[in-house]
């Protein structure tokens, strides 16, 4: 991989309108933030601009309106929020592009903060357009692409806008596609990767490109009901994507071919609605009412001989249903354990995606990580050697 663009730390930015792409697409109950994680780690990007006397604008999505407004995925609660961190006003626009924000971003005064609407209540956003993009880029001077988490996605405000602008990889940016790099080509053996979550379709693809590179995989989370399925257990009313044998057998086959093992909960902890008694049992006890929340404490027992024996670790996708306490055991412990080794054994771990943050933030675990990407999808498409759209159109020629 060649080098990034870096924008020149000497160059003088006061006055000049930044176009600061940032993923802001956090996750949120009711209308409220449950984690702030990844507006954190931008503040301190936000405030050296301010500090220089830019006038930045944040660029966004927020959920998968698909090209619709939703007002349930307005950005507009999240300017409180930046504003908050900031210790700085934040203009909202609810809009993302269009001759009234032009004429805006060229009225903020230097070190002042607008945030756009939800860039993905535009149909051409995730269509990458070409009219739309040279549309936006109009908003800004210089653009710097601050969200790696979204540089997977071959959309307008990560990769067409490149084309009519003057764009620059963020440091941020530079930073996690540096930590993931190293880990590709000088992780230390044995390497075990955790993991979970629910966007099952979308990671069993990047799953059978895992097996080639770790010695273990645990499956955990909503995704591990495939599997338990897959090997003849009721699941009750659990979560599993239909029509998936086929992937599920390759990827059992490619494990045994490349001498990884690959291992799923054996026992889990159901309940019959979220809000109902948490109850562990063994696979084979599961009821047609019950619901796969979260591992049991052999599974449990089971991944901590691993991390035992791992040098590397990834995880990415929680354990279970940690939104809720009694549901979070499984992804506490496994934050707790990772943690301890880290420390003590000298164990190299690496976390992403939006949720595995939550987990490892509610677990207090934020900190015991060797490192931690704010990304999910775009996390693991680095780890396998893809070449990433985003990170692409911000390589040196
Ligand atoms: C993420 O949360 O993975 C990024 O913000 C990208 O969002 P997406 O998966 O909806 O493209
Ligand atoms: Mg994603």
């Amino acid at each position: 991989m060649s080098k990034l663009k870096a924008l020149d730390e000497n160059l003088n930015i006061t006055n000049k309108r930044i176009i600061l792409r940032v993923d802001l697409n956090v996750p949120m109950q009711e209308g409220k933030v449950t984690d702030k994680s990844r507006i954190n780690k931008v503040i301190p990007i936000i405030k050296e601009l301010i500090n220089k006397k830019a006038k930045i604008i944040l660029v966004s999505h927020l959920g998968r309106p698909k090209g619709k407004v939703d007002e349930k995925l307005s950005l507009k609660s999240i300017a409180p929020i930046l504003e908050n961190l900031l210790d700085s006003k934040v203009y909202f626009f609810n809009e993302s592009y269009g001759s009234e924000i032009i004429e805006k971003s060229k009225k903020i005064k230097s070190g002042e903060v607008l945030l756009l609407e939800n860039i993905r209540f535009n149909k051409e956003e995730e269509t990458n357009g070409k009219n739309f993009a040279k549309e936006l880029a109009k908003v800004g001077d210089i653009y710097i692409n601050e969200a790696f988490s979204c540089s997977h996605r071959a959309h307008a405000s990560v990769c067409e806008i490149t084309n009519h602008i003057d764009s620059y990889a963020g440091k941020l940016l530079s930073e996690e596609v540096n930590v993931i790099n190293m880990l590709t080509n000088k992780a230390i053996k044995p390497v075990s990767c955790i993991i979970g979550g629910s966007k099952i379709s979308t990671k069993i693809g990047i799953l059978t490109n895992l097996v080639k590179k770790m010695q273990n995989i645990i499956i955990v989370g909503a995704m591990a009901n495939n599997f338990i399925k897959y090997k003849g257990h009721n699941i009750g009313k659990s979560l599993f994507e239909k029509n998936k044998e086929n992937l599920l057998k390759d990827i059992i086959k490619k494990c045994e071919k490349n001498n990884c093992k690959l291992i799923i909960p054996e026992d889990v902890i159901v309940a019959k609605s979220h809000e109902s008694n948490a109850q562990l049992k063994s696979l084979n006890k599961i009821e047609d009412t019950d619901i796969i929340l979260d591992i049991g404490e052999n599974t449990i027992n089971k991944i901590y001989n691993i991390i035992d024996k791992s040098k590397t670790i990834l995880w990415n996708g929680p354990a279970g249903y940690f939104e809720l306490e009694k549901f979070s055991i499984g992804s506490n412990k496994i934050a707790k354990k990772i943690t301890e080794n880290t420390k003590s054994k000298s164990l190299t771990s690496i976390a992403g995606g939006g949720d595995t943050i939550a987990a490892i933030n509610k677990s207090g675990c934020y900190n015991g990580f060797t490192y931690i990407s704010t990304a999910g999808g775009a996390f693991l498409e680095l780890l396998e050697g893809k070449i990433l759209p985003g990170i692409k159109v911000l390589e040196k020629k």
